[in-house]
């Protein structure tokens, strides 16, 4: 499946089969996290069939079902906005691998996941990953012009890259993000109070720069 394809029909899934990932899936992905952990100066690590972190009222209230794989991220402190970026990554690639996944910062058993953390260190979030019972909806999104602004014309570059922003996970849906064009065509991304939104803005600024297909210069 084609990158900005993954990024139209992907949506959060929380619901699964009872079927593992195996095989080639398992190490396409392995594969990946090998280089994003690199990269990022993060940790990201597959937990696949872990019956337990998907319990307890939490989960429940998440409306979890059959979730027994899930990516762990943890690494230094104040790497919010990396988390986000390199996640997304992953998210995008096991959409293409023809898995779903969800982010999930809240609705899990806290403390029933696998993971061991070396001093200092600071576990951030997981992603639910597995094959999907259902393949998530469609949801609403804030107008562009809520999310951006621009003075004068706004180039085609710059409005690809919005339309998949628009489409970027963020928590409880919140969209508290702002991309601006600047002068000098530099683009500036801030995000605004509220759970998780400097990981969310991570991600925006990934699904941005798919959309845009230029480099996109960051202030
Ligand atoms: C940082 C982050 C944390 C999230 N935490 C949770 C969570 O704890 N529980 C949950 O069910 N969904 C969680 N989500 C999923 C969001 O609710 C979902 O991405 C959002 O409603 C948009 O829907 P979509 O992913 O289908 O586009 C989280 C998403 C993000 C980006």
């Amino acid at each position: 499946m084609d990158i900005k394809k993954a990024v139209l029909k992907r949506h959060s899934v929380r619901q699964y089969k009872d079927v593992p990932i195996e095989g080639e899936l398992v190490e396409k992905l392995n594969e990946l996290i090998a280089q994003l952990n690199k990269a990022s100066g993060l940790t990201f690590e597959l937990v696949l069939d872990d019956k337990k972190a998907f319990t307890g009222p939490l989960a429940h209230y998440g409306r979890f079902e059959n979730c027994y794989n899930y990516i762990t991220i943890k690494g230094p402190k104040n790497m919010d906005e990396q988390v986000g970026y390199y996640g997304e990554k992953l998210v995008i690639y096991a959409q293409m691998l023809g898995l779903n996944t969800c982010w999930v910062a809240l609705t899990y058993r806290i403390g029933g996941i696998r993971l061991k953390l070396e001093k200092g260190e600071k576990f951030y979030l997981i992603i639910a990953i597995g094959h999907g019972r259902n393949r998530g909806l469609p949801r609403r999104s804030k107008p562009m012009e809520k999310l951006c602004s621009v003075s004068g014309e706004m180039p085609e570059w710059f409005k690809n890259g919005m339309e998949l922003a628009m489409l970027a996970p963020t928590a409880i849906n919140q969209q508290k993000f702002l991309i601006t064009l600047l002068e000098n065509g530099e683009v500036e991304a801030k995000s605004f109070f509220g759970p998780c939104h400097k990981i969310d803005l991570g991600i925006v600024k990934y699904h941005f720069e798919l959309g845009a297909e230029i480099p996109v210069k960051w202030k």
